[in-house]
């Protein structure tokens, strides 16, 4: 791999995984994604962050092309333990021999469990506010405790303007391209969606916390580079600032997500009888099964919609494993701000509806009307009525956007 210069003496020296398709073991990343890393060459030859261990090799690589040996390399600084970023930081120190390596002070705490040999290490903890000199060039640390873990950091170059920002603003996607302004900005926009709705979501106080400090600390933005994905240079900065922000209110809009499993298709037909009900109210809806869709998939859905709706026919006194699965996703992510709906078909005992419900109102999702429950299959008339329960939430649901 190349390293592409960004500005004089600063490169982007990180891997492409073009064939992730499964991220940290949780999440779908069908663009793939990348791991970078950038490495400044002033007075103190500094990289900032590694990648994921089987692509230690590129990164060297890429190094190899800007500097006559790894071992100029005076500094490393950690931004973020997590393999996907440091994976690859014990094969660095062995081939640069680096002066000094910074971190957090929970970064630190936790290092030993994954490198043991790093009490040999030459570690140096920073806290927020402290700054290294790299000659020419400062950089300025701000500790940004679980976005996305609790020793996760930013770096701040002020003489450049950039922004290292690790996790944040990040995206999935494999590409010959590094900016945002070089590729469709609606499908940047969706994997910044995928990325927030299945990563930071649960987070989001802190982010609006980091932005904040962002706008107290002063910092001057012109580039923001994250760890995954493409940078945001020049007006871009402004627009990913805006949506993370967005992101992170969780305001209610008219969008709804309908999700649900089904056995016999009675579920199924009840799911696009209400999908009906609520498009009749003006609300966009995403009618999604989920043999069909991952749970990832439905969560970037889910994390700007303002109504969510969740199906599943009763199956041995319970709900289908797949909705079981998904509203255990759903929860840990902590969606705000929301109403929502259950429903589903059953055959004799009929448990589904007071069990999605259940969860439902333990993730704090505000649930407008009684749930909707057939037996067996729905007739034109129960299907009438699953369009007008639809069409009920679709009214409350106006009434929370205030639309
Ligand atoms: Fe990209 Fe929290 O790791």
């Amino acid at each position: 791999m190349r390293a592409l210069k960004l500005r004089d003496d600063i490169y982007w020296v990180g891997a492409v995984d073009w064939a992730s398709r499964d991220f940290h073991g949780y999440s779908r990343s069908p663009w793939g994604t990348t791991y970078n890393a950038y490495l400044v060459k002033d007075e103190k030859v500094t990289l900032f962050d590694t990648v994921k261990r089987e692509f230690a090799g590129s990164l060297m690589c890429s190094m190899s092309h800007v500097l006559d040996s790894l071992e100029q390399v005076d500094y490393i600084v950690v931004n973020h333990l997590e393999p996907d970023h440091a994976g690859s930081l014990d094969e660095l120190v062995a081939a640069c021999k680096p002066e000094k390596i910074f971190c957090s002070p929970m970064c630190e705490k936790a290092m030993g469990t994954y490198f043991p040999q790093y009490k040999d290490w030459p570690v140096e903890v920073v806290k927020t506010g402290e700054t290294l000199s790299l000659g020419k060039r400062t950089v300025e640390f701000v500790e940004t405790k679980m976005l996305h873990w609790p020793d996760s950091m930013f770096s701040y170059i002020p003489e450049e303007k950039m922004l290292i920002s690790n996790d944040a603003f990040g995206q999935n996607i494999a590409s010959t391209e590094r900016f945002v302004d070089e590729v469709d900005r609606g499908l940047v926009d969706r994997l910044m969606r995928e990325y927030y709705g299945n990563i930071v979501l649960p987070f989001s106080p802190i982010v609006l916390k980091t932005l904040e400090q962002v706008t107290e600390l002063g910092l001057e933005i012109d580039l923001i580079a994250p760890d995954h994905g493409l940078m945001f240079r020049g007006d871009d900065v402004q627009y990913a600032l805006k949506r993370y922000q967005e992101f992170a209110e969780q305001k209610p809009t008219m969008k709804a997500v309908v999700v649900y499993d089904t056995m016999w298709h009675s579920t199924e037909e009840l799911a696009g009888a209400i999908t009906q009900g609520l498009q009749e109210e003006g609300v966009s809806v995403h009618l999604l099964g989920l043999k069909q869709n991952h749970h990832s998939a439905v969560m970037t859905e889910v994390m700007d919609a303002g109504a969510v709706v969740v199906g599943s026919p009763t199956h041995n006194n319970g709900i289908l494993p797949y909705m079981a699965a998904m509203l255990q996703y759903m929860k840990g992510l902590k969606p705000k701000n929301k109403i929502g709906g259950a429903f589903g078909s059953f055959g004799w005992s009929g448990e589904s509806t007071k069990i999605l419900t259940d969860w439902m109102e333990g993730m704090g999702i505000e649930m407008p009307q009684d749930p909707l429950r057939f037996k067996n299959a729905p007739t034109h008339e129960m299907l009438a009525q699953a369009a007008e329960w639809g069409r009920n939430l679709g009214r409350a649901l106006k009434e929370k956007v205030g639309a």
